[in-house]
């Protein structure tokens, strides 16, 4: 080291461009920033050791439901078994001390010994029965476990769809995610530890009964003994989930570098860009950042840890000196005395096994209680809580848009203010505006993908924050802008298992889009599986996927058709068909349309013109090719562009 550096001031890169430790260091502690939610550190710092401790017990309960609810026979099998570990860990107990009190007893040797026989019996076949019982409760538990982490899996992707699709918008909602789905992923660890507990806390039971036969004193002084070592067990755990909840937000942000690199679609900006080589610098900053948190949290809960264990073994001299004491002073016989001796290891064994297993159970109880959380109510945002369950009780008609303002969250300005359009159905509405114009958000919220700040949208009177979602979205066909190339069959891609699936109506649908052309090509015509990730799979085009899902939404036969820039990736034959064919398509839908192409859009009967949010203007094409404003400047631009005018 030659310069010794402040931390607010990192220096300058010395030697050209390659940046030296410091100013990687910099870097690493502005992406900690980036990626940082404070929220959740306060939420999370709030724990004690106390209160969780208390909590154990609802733990353990909580965990043999989840338990119960996946496969009964698995649970009522791992309960009968940690039972019987227990009730057979007292009967080896109390065959031990007979053991001993028959052989030092007076008498022949050998009759001793023959008196001790029956004891020793037990004591084989109490080892032999838990050794046998032990067996079964890995074998359960290996049946139990996948199958609980994927149940808690489902359960994760259903509170997400369920939750508002503003909710990736709100503070501290993808870092909610994240450790709520840490927390599905270690729910079968919770069973598992529970069942530790379950196993210790039996055995305890045993020992214990033993111990308060032997002498009163023993087991209070053996929970003494071990409270020290309890508390840095827990603090411990502590201090590693709080690290987890620190990180989580680089966590998060790994995990989307990680899906960005691996994924086919990024592959070309990963290459031909050089995106890759930057986000795996990328990757390496931000996980030492996160290695090095999570590291310090390690050395911290094995020193708390080591503390623990010093102190717990002061404590357990203390034990065996005050069993010495008992002896010595003939308080306690000689028999008794080395029943004590095994009651004492057995229960202080199963003390400690209560304390690992509990402290590990309380830190895996904590992710699980903010999984449990998050399925609550999805981090406030689930549409059970921000919308009614109102019905349609016929398709609508109309589809109207009144008065809506609406703004991002965490947006600094409105993307839309005060914008009122109506779309009946029989009509073709077109939408132009030029780019970050609201376009893409007034289609949502139109489509009750989003629900207004302010103003309102509603079906046929019915207010879209009133109706039952799920029910609602029967009524609509989308074509959204960005959309996903899904690895399904052809045929699925299309219906989604929805409406009229016969090869007839698929047929129709792939007609009216163009997609019609590309079956010819495809290996198993509507039956292809379409990604090349699979043996047998095709991949599509751009293109070909946009015709695909148009497809999906002519398929539909839904009240309103709305469509995002639906011909941006097509061919000029392609987009000619489907501007040619929307007139048809109108005669029971209500049609809004997306579209930069200014000249196709004179099939539509209303143009609505959005300028930074707001309606500009409003009219025919006629109309609106004639007046002077926005829409006639760009659809000159764009005139002169093709030729079409000097
Ligand atoms: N998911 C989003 N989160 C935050 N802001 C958004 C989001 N989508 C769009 N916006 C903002 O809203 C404005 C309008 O966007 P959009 O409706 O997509 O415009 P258009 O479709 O006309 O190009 C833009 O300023 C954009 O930054
Ligand atoms: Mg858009």
């Amino acid at each position: 080291m030659t310069s010794a550096v402040t931390q607010d001031q990192p220096p300058q890169s010395r030697k050209g461009t390659v940046p030296d430790d410091d100013s990687q260091q910099a870097s690493v502690r502005e992406e900690e920033y980036l990626y940082r939610d404070e929220s959740r550190l306060q939420a999370g710092s709030q724990l004690t050791s106390r209160t969780m401790a208390r909590r154990l017990p609802s733990l353990v309960r909580r965990s043999v439901q989840m338990a119960w609810r996946v496969d009964r026979g698995a649970t009522i099998g791992l309960l009968v078994c940690q039972i019987g570990t227990g009730v057979l860990a007292a009967l080896g107990l109390l065959a031990v001390t007979g053991t001993i009190t028959a052989l030092i007893s007076a008498g022949d040797i050998t009759e001793r010994l023959w008196d001790a026989a029956p004891q020793l019996a037990v004591i084989a076949a109490a080892t032999g029965l838990r050794a046998l019982l032990g067996i079964t409760v890995v074998w359960l538990t290996g049946r139990l476990r996948p199958v609980l982490g994927r149940a808690a899996e489902l359960t994760m992707i259903e509170a997400s769809l369920g939750a508002e699709l503003a909710a990736n918008n709100r503070p501290g909602y993808n870092d909610a995610y994240d450790i709520a789905d840490r927390g599905a992923q270690v729910t079968p660890d919770l069973v598992e530890e529970a069942q530790d507990v379950l196993a210790a806390t039996a055995t305890l039971a045993a020992g214990a009964t033993v111990l308060t036969v032997l002498h009163p004193v023993l087991l209070p002084l053996l929970f003494l003994a071990c409270l020290p070592q309890a508390a840095a067990y827990v603090r411990s755990a502590r201090v590693i989930y709080l690290a987890g909840l620190e990180t989580s937000g680089r966590r998060w942000m790994l995990g989307k570098l990680r899906w960005h690199m691996a994924y086919q679609e990024s592959g070309e900006e990963m290459r031909a860009c050089l995106a890759g080589p930057f986000l795996i610098g990328r990757y390496r900053r931000l996980a030492a950042s996160v290695n090095a948190a999570e590291r310090e949290a390690a050395n911290t809960g094995a020193w708390m840890g080591l503390a623990g264990a010093v102190a717990g073994g002061i404590a357990s001299t203390a034990v065996w000196a005050a069993l010495l004491w008992l002896l010595a002073s003939g308080r306690m016989g000689l028999a008794a005395g080395g029943g004590a001796v095994f009651a004492l290891q057995t229960a202080t064994g199963s003390v400690r096994g209560i304390i690992s297993g509990g402290a590990r159970m309380v830190r895996t109880g904590w992710y699980v209680q903010d999984w449990q959380r998050f399925l609550d109510n999805a981090h406030g945002q689930a549409m059970a809580d921000s919308r009614g369950t109102a019905a349609l009780p016929a398709a609508p008609e109309c589809f109207e848009v009144r008065g809506v303002t609406y703004r991002y969250d965490g947006a600094p300005d409105n993307s839309l203010t005060d914008v009122s359009l109506r779309v009946k159905r029989g009509e073709i509405v077109a939408l132009v505006g030029e780019n970050g114009s609201g376009k893409t958000t007034l289609s949502r919220l139109l489509c009750g993908l989003l629900l207004p700040t302010e103003g309102e949208v509603a079906w046929d009177h019915a207010s879209t924050t009133d109706l039952d979602p799920w029910r609602l979205w029967e009524h609509v066909a989308l074509v959204p802008q960005k959309f996903t190339y899904l690895p399904l069959t052809m045929r699925d891609n299309i219906t989604f298992g929805q409406g009229d699936t016969s090869d007839a109506a698929l047929l129709a649908a792939c007609e009216a889009s163009g997609a019609a052309e590309m079956l010819p090509g495809l290996r198993s015509g509507l039956n292809t599986l379409l990604t090349s990730e699979w043996f047998g799979g095709q991949q599509l085009s751009g293109g070909q996927w946009q015709r695909l899902v148009l497809t999906r939404a002519f398929h539909r036969q839904a009240a309103l058709l709305v469509m995002d820039e639906p011909t941006a990736a097509l061919d000029a034959r392609a987009e000619h068909r489907i501007f040619a064919g929307l007139r048809e398509l109108a005669k029971d839908r209500a049609i809004l349309l997306i579209t930069h192409r200014l000249t196709n859009v004179a099939t539509a009967d209303r143009i609505v013109v959005l300028n930074e949010g707001r309606i500009v203007q409003e009219g025919t094409y006629a109309q609106l090719t004639q007046q002077p404003g926005l829409f006639r400047t760009l659809w000159e631009l764009q005139r002169r562009m093709s030729g079409d005018t000097p």
